[in-house]
C-alpha cells in the first residue's frame, strides 16, 4: 500500500441513494476539516449509481454506471459501498481489496455472510475493511467491541437493531392497534419500506447479530446461525398481556456465552462454552432500559468481566446518522494511508460453536382463557410437570364464567415448551391460548 503524504485521499463512491447522498453532502461540508483531520485532501473520484439521470443533487461529471471500472481505476484509493445487498457489491469489494484499495461498507446483508472471503482479501493485501455504519447506523457499536473492549472479556450483547419493527411495536404499544394496522401507519410515514420483509421477519437484525457477535466473541458467525423470529406473529393481545404485568414487548437481537457440550448435545467443544445468537420478541420489564427505547431509535446493552454493563443509544438508521458512521470509518482508513497505519484485523480465534435454538432455553409467559371452577389450574400445572417445565408465577383472574391465567416458566427449551402448549391447548378446560411469548429481563 502505497503512503500518502499530502496527497489527497481519492474516494469511489458505489450507491448514490439515502446513504451516499448524505455522505457526499458531509464530504462536500466538511471537506476543510476532513483534511485537516486526515493529513490529507478527501476528494470524491466518482460515483456509481443505476440511473445517473436521477441524480441532480451531485456534480454529473462524477457519474458512472461502470462500477467495475470506477473500483479498478488507479485514480481510487478507497472505496465506499452503499448499494447494499450481496451482488454486485460482494464482487467489487473483492475486487478492490485484492488491489490494495480500503473499503467502507454500511452493508450488513454482504458482512453477515461473506465477511470471511472480505478478510481474507483484506488480509492478503493489507487493505483496511471497516463497516461501522452496517449495525445500528450512527451509534458507534463495532469500534468499541473491535477495539476499546479487545482487552476484556464480553459475555453479552442484547439490544434493538432494527428501527422499522422498534417504530412498530411501539406504535403497537401506545395505541393498542393491530400489528397490520400499524405497520400500514409506518410505512405511510416512511419508516418501513414499500417491502419490509427484510424488517419485519427479522432479517435485517439477524444479520446485525452475526456481526455483533464475530466482533464480541472473537468467531465466525454468519446469518445462517442465528435463530431468527420476525414480529409479524405478535398481536394486540400479547401487548396487553405484557402491559398487564408490567412489559414490554420489543424485537431482541441477543448475543450471549453459554455452555454447551452436554450429554444430550449434539455440539462439542474442548473447552465447553459456545453461544447462543437469536433474534426474537420478547417481553421484558417496563423499568429495563431498553424498554424505555422508542420509535426508530436503537440501543445496545453490552455485559463484560471487567467493563460490567454499558449501553449504547442513538439513531439507527436514515441517511445522515448512517453517513455519520461512514465519514467516521472513512476519515480512519484515510488517516491509515496517509500515515501507513492498518485498522484491526478479523479475529475469530475463539472459534466458538453456536448453541442451536432448540437446545437454547429461554424463559415464557403463556396467557390462557380457563373455565373457572375447582380443579382447572391443577390440570394446567400438570401439563407442565409432565413435559418438565418448572412454573416460575402464576395469576389468575375470575371473570363472570371464566377466568384468564397467566403463567411465567423457569427457562425451557422451545421443544419442551411446546409440547406443553400443545397439550394445553387441547384440555378441555381450556378455551383459548391467548399468548405465548419469550421473556428477557429479572425473574417476575
Ligand atoms: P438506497 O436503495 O437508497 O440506495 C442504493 C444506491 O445504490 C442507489 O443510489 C442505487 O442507484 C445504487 N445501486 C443499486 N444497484 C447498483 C448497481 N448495480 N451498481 C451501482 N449502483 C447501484 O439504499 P440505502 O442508501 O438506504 O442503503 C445503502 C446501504 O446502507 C445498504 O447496505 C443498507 O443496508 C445500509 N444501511 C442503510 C441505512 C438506512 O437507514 N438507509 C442504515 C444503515 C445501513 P440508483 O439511485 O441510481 O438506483
Ligand atoms: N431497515 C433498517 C432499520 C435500517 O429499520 O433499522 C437500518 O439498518
Amino acid at each position: 500500500m502505497a503512503s500518502h503524504e499530502g496527497k489527497p485521499i481519492r474516494v469511489a463512491l458505489l450507491g448514490c441513494g439515502t446513504v451516499g447522498t448524505e455522505v457526499v453532502r458531509l464530504l462536500t461540508d466538511q471537506a476543510a476539516d476532513l483534511t485537516a483531520r486526515v493529513g490529507a485532501p478527501v476528494q470524491v473520484a466518482g460515483i456509481a449509481v443505476r440511473r445517473p439521470n436521477k441524480h441532480r443533487e451531485v456534480p454529473a461529471e462524477l457519474l458512472t454506471t461502470d462500477a467495475e471500472a470506477l473500483v479498478a481505476s488507479d485514480d481510487v484509493d478507497v472505496i465506499v459501498e452503499v448499494i447494499g445487498g450481496i451482488e454486485p457489491a460482494r464482487t467489487l469489494l473483492l475486487s478492490a481489496l485484492r488491489a490494495g484499495k480500503s473499503v467502507v461498507t454500511a452493508n450488513k446483508a454482504l458482512l453477515a455472510e461473506h465477511s470471511a472471503e472480505l478478510f481474507e482479501a483484506s488480509d492478503a493485501s493489507g487493505a483496511d475493511l471497516y463497516f461501522e455504519a452496517a449495525v445500528a447506523g450512527a451509534i458507534p457499536l463495532l469500534r468499541p467491541l473491535r477495539e476499546s473492549l479487545a482487552g476484556d472479556r464480553i459475555t453479552r450483547v442484547m439490544g434493538i437493531v432494527n428501527g422499522t419493527t422498534n417504530f412498530i411495536l411501539s406504535g403497537m404499544d401506545s395505541t393498542g392497534a393491530s400489528y397490520a394496522e400499524t405497520l400500514e401507519e409506518a410505512t405511510r410515514l416512511g419508516y418501513a419500506e414499500a417491502d419490509p420483509t427484510a424488517d419485519v421477519d427479522g432479517f435485517d437484525a439477524a444479520s446485525k447479530a452475526a456481526i455483533l457477535a464475530s466482533l464480541a466473541f472473537h468467531s465466525r458467525v454468519t446469518a445462517a446461525d442465528v435463530h431468527r423470529e420476525g414480529i409479524a406473529s405478535v398481536s394486540a393481545a400479547d401487548i396487553a398481556a405484557a402491559k398487564a404485568l408490567g412489559r414490554t414487548v420489543k424485537l431482541l437481537a441477543i448475543c450471549e456465552r453459554v455452555p454447551i457440550g452436554g450429554a444430550d448435545d449434539q455440539t462439542t467443544a474442548d473447552d465447553g462454552e459456545g453461544i447462543s445468537v437469536r433474534v426474537h420478541p420478547a417481553m421484558i420489564p417496563t423499568s429495563h432500559p431498553l424498554a424505555s427505547v422508542h420509535g426508530a431509535f436503537n440501543a445496545v446493552f453490552v455485559e463484560a468481566d471487567a467493563a460490567g454493563e454499558m449501553m449504547f443509544y442513538g439513531q439507527g438508521a436514515g441517511g445522515a446518522p448512517t453517513a455519520s458512521a461512514v465519514l467516521g470509518d472513512l476519515v480512519a482508513v484515510a488517516r491509515n494511508r496517509v500515515h501507513r497505519g492498518r485498522g484491526p484485523r478479523e479475529s475469530a480465534y475463539a472459534a466458538l460453536p453456536v448453541r442451536p435454538m432448540g437446545q437454547t432455553p429461554t424463559r415464557y409467559h403463556i396467557s390462557l382463557d380457563v373455565a373457572d371452577r375447582a380443579g382447572v389450574l391443577s390440570q394446567v400445572a400438570a401439563v407442565f410437570a409432565e413435559h418438565d417445565v418448572s412454573i416460575a408465577a402464576v395469576r389468575q383472574e375470575g371473570r363472570v364464567d371464566d377466568a384468564s391465567l397467566v403463567i411465567v416458566t423457569h427457562a425451557a427449551t422451545d421443544a419442551a415448551l411446546r409440547s406443553t402448549v400443545d397439550k394445553i391447548g387441547g384440555l378441555p378446560v381450556v378455551r383459548e391460548v391467548v399468548s405465548v411469548m419469550r421473556v428477557e429481563g429479572e425473574e417476575i
